[in-house]
């Protein structure tokens, strides 16, 4: 790593106010050659909505390892992964961060994965930076390597930190996409996924890995998913056989990638080029209530969708209320908006007055929700 411990460390001031860049500006699409520090200088500030970095994990292997029948493992031995010190793989890791940083959208996120012997250091040299860690997410693989000596626990997971530009920044999350992808609940943040392998796993002519460290592509799906909106532009410093640009194709994203070995670039590069992109009806996810616009029930009644006079009701037909010009409702001795007539009629503490209420139309019964849908989709022509 000779020529890495020459990198200068201080990172550049950030301009408060820059300008968003011009997307159509940056190398879309290309695997820039070299180092990434110096790969990145060349980008400018405030261009990038998300970073996933996979860097050397500084392993410090000493030998060979063989499993107990005596054949060879393919461990991270690679030039690539060697650091002189601690202090030389912090120096590094606070240098390509910086970098990530500067070219960061103020309400873009980075993610970073490792394992325990780079994730604490990296986690630290984030925070001093002033990215704000927004999770950690265990990622628990269910075929790790055993440990063949028997000498410690069976390394069963690698870490990613999620973290957005500061404390206050609008980081991207779709949590509604991810609650659906879960089947309903709550994405967790300790996630299960097998190593990469079977057809996924690249190889070269000769049969071997193509890279030792190839990341599950699902891993990358969620993340890409989770984080990120169709069109947004992903960096990864630390591209190896372009498992980001891949998914990022797949998913109608763009992607930048940097990558100082020649082979991993040309691997990377054959395997973007097979990706097919989804059809864009199929990257449609589902929406968080609060990503929707806000629309009032009077707009709707302004409309004409549901008109003044309309009797609207609940699912059982306990009650019924009349729609008023001015987007109230009145129900025997209860006026007001939707909300809280729907809560002063059941003594609730609050009341969802869209899903509370229904109407008829065309001899169905359906939630006035469905009328803010007509308005809604009529204010996209
Ligand atoms: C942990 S691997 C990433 C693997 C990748 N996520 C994948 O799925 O294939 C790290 C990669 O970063 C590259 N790398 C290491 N140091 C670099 C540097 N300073 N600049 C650019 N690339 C670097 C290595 O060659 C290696 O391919």
């Amino acid at each position: 790593m000779g020529e890495l411990t020459k990198i200068r460390t201080a990172p550049r001031v950030r301009t408060a106010k820059a300008p968003a860049v011009d997307k159509r500006s940056l190398p879309l699409g290309q695997i820039l050659e070299g180092d990434c520090v110096a790969a990145m200088r060349e980008l400018p500030d405030n261009s990038v909505d998300l970073v996933f970095a996979d860097p050397p994990y500084n392993l410090q292997l000493g030998g060979d390892l063989n499993r107990p029948d005596g054949s060879h493992v393919d461990a991270v031995t690679d030039e690539w992964d060697r650091f002189d010190s601690f202090a030389t793989y912090d120096a590094f890791t606070r240098a390509w961060l910086a970098e990530c940083r500067r070219v960061l959208k103020p309400d873009g996120a980075l993610w970073v994965i490792g394992s325990y012997h780079n994730i604490y250091r990296v986690g630290a040299v984030l925070q001093d930076l002033g990215f704000w860690i927004l999770n950690d997410i265990v990622w628990r693989k269910t075929n790790p390597m055993p440990n063949f000596r028997g000498t410690r626990f069976t390394n069963a997971h690698e870490t990613l930190i999620w973290a957005s530009q500061g404390e206050k920044s609008r980081y991207h999350f779709n949590y509604r996409a991810m609650k659906t992808l879960n089947d309903e609940l709550q994405m967790r943040s300790d996630w299960t996924f097998p190593i990469c392998s079977g057809g996924e796993r690249l190889k070269d002519e000769d049969g071997h890995k193509a890279h030792p460290t190839q990341k599950p592509e699902a891993l990358l799906y969620r993340v890409l998913l989770a984080t990120t909106e169709a069109g947004d532009v992903v960096l990864d410093p630390f591209f190896g056989t372009g498992t980001t640009g891949a998914i990022a194709k797949r998913l109608g994203r763009e992607w930048i990638g940097c990558e100082r070995e020649a082979d991993y670039r040309k691997v990377a590069r054959a395997r973007i080029e097979k990706e097919l992109p989804l059809d864009e009806s199929a990257l449609t996810t589902m929406q968080s209530r609060k990503t929707q616009p806000r629309v009032a029930f009077g707009a709707v009644v302004e409309a004409g969708l549901l008109k003044p006079g309309t009797e609207i009701f609940d699912k059982k037909r306990r009650w019924s209320a009349t729609v008023r010009a001015d987007g109230s409702i009145e129900c025997g001795k209860e006026t007001g908006s939707i909300h809280l007539v729907g809560k002063a009629l059941q003594g609730a503490p609050s009341c969802n007055g869209w899903t509370f209420w229904h109407y008829e139309a065309g001899g169905e019964v359906k939630p006035i929700d469905a009328a803010r849908g007509l308005y809604l989709l009529a204010s996209e022509d």
